[in-house]
């Protein structure tokens, strides 16, 4: 295997993983508690995925039928690389993009092509297409938006890239849709019947610790890939849990608006620094670049906040946070900017 993944434990202010900062509110720990007292431990999970999927299907306007729940949206990304993809096949995305891509293509034989994001320029999606139709690739996945440059295409810029590719699927990864200012692909799925659209309960829904995602398509492409899909992907305690959290969705999504204000009021400062480059974000994080990454990381370890860094490149990422947190986070790049 050529990609390894590092495990740690973390402590401190996290914001390296775009995680949602505030924990669920105590009443609906409660209500979540009340239920899992009733659970029937003692027996095999719903394969059906019925109420989840029912639950998952109201909020986002979908047949329930369109949608298979995955142990986090990594496994139904993973499932879909390994359906799609083998020895000799060739996945192409964008550069920077999601790190697992890399991991399950790598796990199933496959190599991974990646097109580099120029962040000085608007993205261009027919320079992007125009590369894909060179490379000759067998499926296309990226994040939507972008983790971690936070670039986002809109649907106008999706649907050129599928009337080109009507011949492989196309996997959309919209872990962070919530926090865009553009519409979700996954209302294409009828349209196009090569179009993989992957969600997830992870960020907007800050159910990270319960590793909830689904894959949304047309009832025609979910039926076989349901049929052969691991059959206890979730566990009930899980499911049960994220079926009450999305019976509060329309509260919890208020989450994702605040964290727009917050990354615009971090963005507008953050630009105007020297020594510090940031991009305009569409997701809940902030991409950067520095000469300086060094001094940076050093002075985000001093203030107890855990950053994402990309080892052997300047760039690192900053996860918005609660309203504390940032102006936490601005006081650190305050601090690099003045001391530099
Ligand atoms: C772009 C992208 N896709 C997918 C995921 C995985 O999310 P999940 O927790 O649903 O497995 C992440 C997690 O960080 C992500 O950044």
């Amino acid at each position: 295997m050529k990609f390894k993944y590092e495990t740690h434990v973390q402590t401190g202010t996290l914001l390296n993983a775009n995680e949602r900062s505030l924990p669920l509110e105590e009443t609906l720990r409660e209500e979540i508690a009340a239920a899992l007292k009733e659970v029937a431990f003692n027996r095999y999970p719903d394969s059906s995925q019925t109420e989840l999927r029912s639950a998952y299907a109201e909020v986002i306007g979908v047949d329930p039928g369109q949608l298979i729940a995955g142990n986090g949206s990594d496994q139904i990304l993973g499932y879909l690389i390994g359906t799609f993809l083998g020895p000799g096949k060739k996945l192409m995305t964008l550069d920077p993009d999601f790190s697992m891509y890399d991991y399950y293509a790598s796990s199933y034989g496959a190599s991974v092509i990646k097109y580099p994001i120029d962040l000085t320029q608007d993205f261009s999606v027919r320079a992007f297409i125009a590369w894909m139709k060179e490379q000759n690739g067998d499926m296309i996945l990226f994040s939507n938006p972008n983790n971690p440059s936070g670039i986002c295409l809109d649907p106008d810029a999706v649907r050129e890239i599928l009337n080109a590719f009507t011949e492989i699927p196309v996997v959309i990864d919209e872990a962070y849709i919530e926090f865009a200012d553009t519409e979700s692909s996954a209302g294409m799925v009828n349209e196009y019947p090569n179009l993989y659209v992957t969600r997830t309960l992870s960020k907007a829904f800050g159910l990270a610790g319960i590793r909830t995602g689904f894959l949304v398509t047309s009832v025609n492409n979910a039926e076989p890939l349901r049929e052969g899909y691991v059959p206890y992907a979730l566990n009930t305690l899980s499911m049960k849990t994220a079926s009450i959290v999305l019976s509060h969705a329309e509260e919890l999504l208020q989450y994702a608006e605040n964290v727009k204000k917050e990354r615009r009021k971090l963005y507008e400062k953050a630009a105007a620094l020297k020594c510090l480059k940031f991009y305009p974000s569409q997701a809940n994080f902030l991409y950067g670049e520095s000469a300086h990454k060094q001094r940076l990381l050093e002075e985000f370890a001093k203030a107890g906040i855990v950053i994402r860094d990309y080892r052997g490149k300047d760039a690192f990422r900053i996860t918005i946070g609660t309203e504390e947190e940032n102006r936490a986070v601005w006081e650190v790049l305050q601090t690099v900017e003045e001391t530099l």
